[in-house]
């Protein structure tokens, strides 16, 4: 399992696949425990992912951490954490559908090799394309559905949560929501 998560890892940092790789400086391939049964996945690596080749370090990461941190949660420890891009849009833009499209097979063989119980999109970006196209994160956050055998939710994505902090109580009640999940449908997290 490591050997080929490894020969992954390698194949996407040396991606040429979209215009991204022209202006990245590093690839962010993931970070945390690839045993881990719960993965959380972002929309693509900002400003300070790109420099340090690790997804969520900048503040909205931190953010994030400090709430993953409430539900004894951490990327040290039982969690792996992936972008649906691997490659930082320029100034933060959404990535294109093409751009997505291009880059989705790294994160589909990333979820099939650490086959996780429990999928946790952060926001709109990963939620519409993993949960469904329809998604509406204000109205359907922090409810799960059964997908291809994966219990998947949607949540606010933490850079949401630093341009709108009146959200925070509602999306701190969903990593409780998530922490109740993992303890019904995971074996080894806690
Ligand atoms: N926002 C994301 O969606 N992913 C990151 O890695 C950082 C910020």
């Amino acid at each position: 399992m490591n050997s080929e998560f490894n020969a992954l890892q390698q194949e996407c940092l040396s991606c040429q696949k979209c215009g991204l790789c022209e202006t990245r400086t590093h690839v962010v391939f993931g970070v945390g425990n690839p045993q881990s049964e719960v993965m959380l996945i972002g929309e693509g690596p900002g400003e300070n992912e790109d420099l340090q080749g690790e997804p969520f370090v900048g503040r909205s990461g931190q953010l994030m951490d400090k709430m993953l941190e409430v539900v004894d949660l951490s990327r040290k420890k039982n969690l792996y954490i992936a972008n649906m891009v691997k490659c930082r849009p320029p100034k933060n833009r959404d990535p294109l559908p093409e751009e997505v499209s291009c880059c989705i097979g790294y994160l589909n063989r990333q979820i099939e090799i650490i086959q996780p119980k429990i999928i946790v999109c952060l926001g709109r970006i990963a939620a519409c394309s993993l949960i469904d196209p329809n998604f509406k994160v204000t109205k359907q956050h922090g409810q799960f559905i059964l997908k291809n055998g994966i219990w998947m939710t949607g949540v606010y994505h933490p850079a949401a949560l630093l341009r709108n902090p009146r959200n925070k109580p509602d999306a701190l009640d969903d990593f409780i929501k998530l922490k109740e999940k993992i303890l019904e449908v995971c074996n080894h997290t806690y």
